[in-house]
């Protein structure tokens, strides 16, 4: 089992930014809870956080061949980067999305994910347990392979 986890832009602020919406734990925290969460498998994790959308879409293509999941949280890309889209519809690797806030009680821009139709699905407005409901769903697809 070999996971990439990407996250987008801002999200190096997590902890400090709007913590009302985002929370207090931070980007480091969350790696360390998936890496914890990881060893029940023995599985390897890849974390990797750009505030470049070039930058998520490479990490995304030197994903293929090397992990068999994808969790991303693609920040405010998620609303219009139809190249982050595109990266993930090419390497077809098993994707969740996962958005802290829940982004449907939120701006109407952020009601809409064009990520949403080249992922197994979503995870929405659980906080940062998100990340490791989507690293738990993984495991199991991948295993059961
Ligand atoms: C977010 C929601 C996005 O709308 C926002 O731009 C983010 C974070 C979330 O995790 O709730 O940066 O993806």
């Amino acid at each position: 089992l070999s996971i990439l986890l990407l996250n987008g832009p801002n999200l190096n602020l997590l902890g400090k930014r709007e913590p009302e919406v985002y929370g207090r734990e931070t980007l480091q925290d969350v790696v360390k809870r998936l890496e914890k969460v990881m060893q029940e498998w023995d599985g390897h994790l890849e974390h990797c956080q750009s505030n470049h959308e070039g930058d998520l879409i490479d990490a995304i293509h030197r994903a293929k061949g090397v992990h068999n999941g994808i969790i991303i949280n693609p920040g405010a890309f998620t609303h219009y980067s139809y190249a982050i889209r595109d990266a993930l519809a090419a390497v077809e690797i098993p994707t969740i999305e996962v958005h802290i806030s829940n982004v449907h009680k939120r701006e109407e821009f952020r009601h809409t994910s064009v990520i949403a139709p080249v992922v197994i699905g979503q995870i929405v407005g659980l906080g940062i347990d998100g990340y490791e409901w989507a690293l738990r769903s993984l495991a199991a697809r991948v295993q059961s392979k």
